[in-house]
């Protein structure tokens, strides 16, 4: 039985957070945890309104709580870069980095870049992320990257003849599944080239099952209704990202989700990883499809191939 809870998260002062998509649902439950339990918080939201807004309603709840607002279009890669730039300017450590905002279900629409929504702002925007940020989470000690993906990385599939969806007939769901499934395997392929290059950083996943928030926005009323209804509080749903952006005996790799109904609810233990998205070569794959896209590559020495490892 899993009975790991806020109480397990470990005491995170001294320590530097950065939460992407985190001025509503589970990504604003993690930031106040995480400032409960004294990291400080770098509240990355796309909206400048909605983060400082974010930050007045953690403050009001934890008066001694460290939180920042900072600005962060995923869907614009110039913005990726200016936030990592600040941040870098801003701070000389990153404990812990947490890739959560995401889009579902989105009506076809494309990034700044011209990337499909869906692929672009849940995938290429983190990876993008991730790679600016890696030298500074690479110069602090323990430090972690977390990434939010799904149960639907189960029904993704990476179609590299059209990534982004401009040849083959526009499926909303197949395209929130392909990036879902894309995150999990960014998760472990990045896992792998750390571990390739001698570095003892950390890479985990989680999925938070069933949680009501606002990411059903594109989705009919019915699901919205049965979402708020059905779904777990966010700060329940939060605990799965919470335990593998903190708990000290998750290794790299591992991948954190509810316990129970197929995984949709309860409280977090260690999820059923996806056999797809355990396969190395085609994320390997994936991964130079990211760079090229997106243009960021990570300074990791690659000793040797990763798939050897
Ligand atoms: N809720 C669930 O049951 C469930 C299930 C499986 C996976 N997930 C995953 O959990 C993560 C969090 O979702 P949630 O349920 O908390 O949904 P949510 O309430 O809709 O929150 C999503 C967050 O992502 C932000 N975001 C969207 N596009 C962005 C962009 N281009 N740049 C920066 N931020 C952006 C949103 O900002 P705005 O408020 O400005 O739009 C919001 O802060 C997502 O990765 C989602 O795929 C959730």
């Amino acid at each position: 039985m899993s009975t790991w809870t806020l109480r397990d998260v470990p005491d995170q002062t001294g320590r530097t957070v950065v939460i992407t998509g985190a001025n509503t649902g589970i990504g604003y439950a993690a930031a106040a945890m995480f400032a409960d339990k004294g990291a400080h918080v770098v509240l990355a939201c796309r909206d400048p309104r909605k983060a400082a807004d974010a930050v007045t309603r953690i403050h009001a709840m934890r008066p001694s709580g460290s939180v920042e607002p900072g600005l962060l279009d995923l869907a614009d890669l110039d913005s990726v870069a200016a936030f990592a730039k600040a941040l870098r300017a801003a701070h000389h450590r990153l404990d812990v980095l947490v890739n959560n905002a995401g889009v579902m279900w989105s009506p076809l629409s494309r990034t700044a870049q011209g990337f499909e929504l869906q692929f672009g702002t849940n995938h290429l925007g983190h990876f993008a992320l991730t790679g600016h940020l890696l030298p500074l989470l690479l110069r602090t000690p323990g430090a972690r990257v977390t990434t939010m993906t799904s149960l639907a990385q189960k029904f993704g599939r990476i179609d590299f003849n059209d990534l982004n969806w401009r040849r083959r007939a526009y499926s909303r769901g197949a395209a929130y599944n392909q990036s879902k499934l894309a995150n999990m395997m960014f998760v472990l392929e990045l896992q792998r080239r750390l571990t390739a290059s001698g570095s003892s950083m950390v890479a985990t996943a989680a999925h938070p099952g069933w949680t009501t928030s606002e990411l059903t926005r594109h989705s009919p009323a019915a699901i919205r209704w049965i979402s708020t209804l059905a779904g777990m509080k966010p700060e329940v749903g939060a605990l799965g990202l919470m335990r593998a952006a903190t708990d000290p005996t998750a290794a790299s790799g591992s991948y954190w989700g509810p316990r129970y109904f197929f995984e949709t609810k309860g409280l977090p233990s260690s999820a059923r990883m996806n056999r797809r998205a355990e396969a190395a070569a085609v994320a390997g794959q994936l991964w130079e499809e990211s760079a090229a896209l997106t243009g960021v590559t990570y300074p990791l020495p690659v000793g040797r191939s990763v798939t050897d490892v």
